[in-house]
C-alpha cells in the first residue's frame, strides 16, 4: 500500500514563497510522490496565489473547530504539484492580505491565531474527506500545534494514530505568543502549558511544543542538527533538543532539478551545461545589461540573492563593498529584500558606484535565476544557515559559492585547494567583514591568476549530485521509524 504523507506548511513553491522552506516542501513532495507515496500538501490560500483553471474546489464548506466553541467556516481548493496534490485552505480573514508572515517589515500580530487555524484546519480537513495519513510532516513553527493536537484532542481518534515528523528549517523563528492563544486553539493549558511542553518563559512557544510532541524531529543539515544543540545555535531551545537528541536527524535538502537546471532553464538568456559552457557568457552579459553593470566578460561579478536579515550576514558585505570595488577589479550585484536599513545601505552603494555595484530591492524569481546563471561568484556570509539552497543552485549553474563554514554551507561546499584545482567553492570561518574581504580577495586573485583552476572548480560543482534521490530516501526512512514508534505508543 502507498505510504500516505500529509505535508503541512505555511509556504509551498511555486504558489507561495518567502524563502527556501517553500522550495524544500515543494521539491520533497514532488520527489516522494514520484517514487510512489501518496503525498498531499496542506497550506493557506494567500491572496497572492492566482487561482487559474487548474484549481478545483475540494471541499466547499469545511468547519474548523477552534477553542471556546468557535467554528470557523472555510473552503479548500486543490491543485497538482507533479504527482503530489496541494490543498489550499481559503479563509479570507486570515489569508487575504499582503505578505505571508508580515507586511512592511512588521509581523502580523494575529500570526498565532492564523497558523493555529491552518494547523487545526489540516486535521479537520483530513477527517472531512476521510483520508488518514500514515505520517504528518510539519514544517517550522507555524505548524507547531499539529503534533500537539495529535497527542491531545485527536489522540483517541483515527487521525491520532498518524505519526508526526517535524522539520526545523530555522530555529530563529519559534512562534512565541501569549498564553491566551491556547484557548483560541482549543488546547487545554493544564496539560500543555508546562515547561517541558509548550510553555517557555511564561509564553506559548509553538516550536517547543512541536519538539516535545513530534514522533521524530528533523532539521535540514547534519551540521545544523549539531549546532542547534549548543547554546550558540539553539536560540534558547538547545536544552530541549539535547533532551530529544535521539529523535533528531539532520538531512540535507535536495534541489528541484526541473526548476534549477542551466540546460533547460527558460528564465536565462542562453542554456548551457558542463560540456558546453559557452551560454554562461551570454547569461553574464545579459545580467550585466539588466542590472546596469558595465558589460565586460573579463571582470568577475560577485553577488547574492537573499532575504536581507541578520542571519544572512550581508551587512558585512555592505561594510566592505566600497573598499572592494576601490581595491579590486570586480563588480557586485545584490537581489534581496528585508531589513529597510540594509536595503537603503545597499541601494546607496549602488547609486554611488554606477556600473560597478547594482542592488535590486524586491522579490523577483526570474531575476534570481538570471543571477545564478550570470554571476561568477555567489556570496553567502551567513551567521548561521540551516541548509541554504542558493549555494547548491550556484554550483549547479557553475557559479562558485563563497560561504561561511556553518550549517548546511559547511556540509555542501568543499574548500578550494589552491594549486590543485580541487574543491568547488571558497569557505571562511569568522563571521567578520575582514574574513569576507580576504576571501573575496582570494577568489579575485584566483580569477585573474589561475583561470584554469576557476574552470576546474566550476566543473567540480556542476558534477555534484544535488538531486533529492538520497535525501528523499532518508525522509522515507524517517517516516518508517516514526510510524513504528507511533504504533508502539498505543
Ligand atoms: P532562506 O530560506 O533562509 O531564505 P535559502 O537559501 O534556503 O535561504 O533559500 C532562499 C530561496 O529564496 C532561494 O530560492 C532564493 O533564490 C530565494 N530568494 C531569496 N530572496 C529572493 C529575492 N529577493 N528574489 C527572488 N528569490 C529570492
Ligand atoms: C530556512 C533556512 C535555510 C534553508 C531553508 C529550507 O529558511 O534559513 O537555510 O535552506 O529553510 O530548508
Amino acid at each position: 500500500m502507498k505510504t500516505k504523507v500529509l505535508m503541512v506548511s505555511p509556504e509551498c513553491a511555486p504558489f507561495s514563497k518567502v524563502g527556501g522552506l517553500a522550495d524544500m516542501v515543494s521539491s520533497l513532495s514532488k520527489s516522494l510522490a514520484a517514487s510512489g507515496c501518496d503525498v498531499r500538501v496542506f497550506t493557506p490560500l494567500y491572496s497572492s496565489i492566482k487561482r487559474d483553471a487548474s484549481f478545483k474546489m475540494s471541499v466547499g464548506t469545511l468547519s474548523v473547530h477552534m477553542g471556546m466553541g468557535i467554528e470557523e467556516f472555510s473552503s479548500v481548493w486543490e491543485a497538482e504539484l507533479g504527482k503530489a496534490k496541494v490543498y489550499f485552505v481559503e479563509f479570507n480573514r486570515y489569508f487575504d492580505r499582503p505578505g505571508i508572515y508580515n507586511y512592511g517589515g512588521v509581523s502580523y500580530d494575529d500570526n498565532g491565531g492564523r497558523f493555529s487555524f491552518m494547523s487545526r484546519a489540516a486535521l479537520d480537513f483530513c477527517e472531512a474527506i476521510g483520508w488518514i495519513p500514515d505520517v504528518i510532516h510539519c514544517h517550522d513553527w507555524a505548524t507547531g500545534f499539529v503534533p500537539v493536537y495529535l497527542n491531545t484532542l485527536f489522540r483517541n481518534r483515527p487521525l491520532g494514530r498518524a505519526a508526526s515528523v517535524f522539520t526545523i528549517h530555522n530555529m530563529q523563528h519559534q512562534g512565541i505568543f501569549d498564553e491566551g492563544l491556547l484557548r483560541y486553539a482549543g488546547l487545554d493549558g493544564s496539560s500543555v502549558f508546562r515547561p517541558d511542553n509548550c510553555e517557555s518563559l511564561g509564553s506559548v512557544n509553538m516550536m517547543k511544543g512541536a519538539i516535545y510532541n513530534s514522533t521524530k524531529i528533523t532539521t535540514v543539515s547534519p551540521t545544523y542538527a549539531r549546532e542547534i544543540q549548543t547554546p550558540e545555535g539553539g536560540c534558547g531551545l538547545d536544552g530541549v533538543l539535547r533532551f530529544n537528541a535521539a529523535d533528531l536527524i539532520g538531512i540535507i535538502n535536495g534541489v528541484d532539478l526541473e526548476e534549477w537546471n542551466p540546460e533547460t532553464d527558460p528564465n536565462i538568456a542562453a542554456n548551457y551545461g558542463i560540456s558546453d559552457m559557452s551560454g554562461k557568457g551570454a547569461c553574464k552579459a545579459d545580467l550585466q545589461r539588466e542590472l546596469g553593470l558595465e558589460v565586460d566578460p573579463g571582470v568577475p561579478i560577485f553577488g547574492a540573492v537573499s532575504r536581507l536579515y541578520d542571519q544572512k550576514g550581508l551587512d558585512l558585505l555592505a561594510e566592505i563593498a566600497q573598499a572592494l570595488v576601490d581595491n579590486m577589479k570586480i563588480q557586485i550585484a545584490i537581489l534581496g529584500n528585508g531589513d529597510p536599513s540594509l536595503e537603503a545601505r545597499l541601494s546607496g552603494l549602488a547609486e554611488s558606484n554606477p556600473g560597478r555595484i547594482a542592488a535590486r530591492i524586491g522579490f523577483h524569481p526570474k531575476l534570481s535565476h538570471k543571477m545564478e546563471a550570470g554571476l561568477d561568484f555567489f556570496l553567502m556570509p551567513s551567521r548561521f544557515e540551516p541548509c541554504g539552497l542558493n549555494q547548491m543552485y550556484s554550483m549547479i549553474y557553475g557559479t562558485l559559492p563563497i560561504v561561511r563554514r556553518t550549517g548546511g554551507l559547511a556540509d555542501t561546499v568543499d574548500q578550494y585547494q589552491e594549486g590543485t584545482g580541487k574543491g568547488d567553492g571558497f569557505v571562511f570561518d569568522d563571521p567578520t567583514a575582514s574574513a569576507l574581504y580576504n576571501t573575496i580577495g582570494w577568489a579575485c586573485s584566483t580569477w585573474y591568476d589561475r583561470p584554469g583552476e576557476i574552470a576546474a572548480l566550476r566543473r567540480n560543482g556542476m558534477s555534484k549530485d544535488f538531486s533529492w534521490k538520497k535525501s528523499a530516501k532518508m525522509y522515507y526512512q524517517v517516516y518508517e521509524w516514526a510510524s513504528d514508534a507511533r504504533k508502539f505508543a498505543f
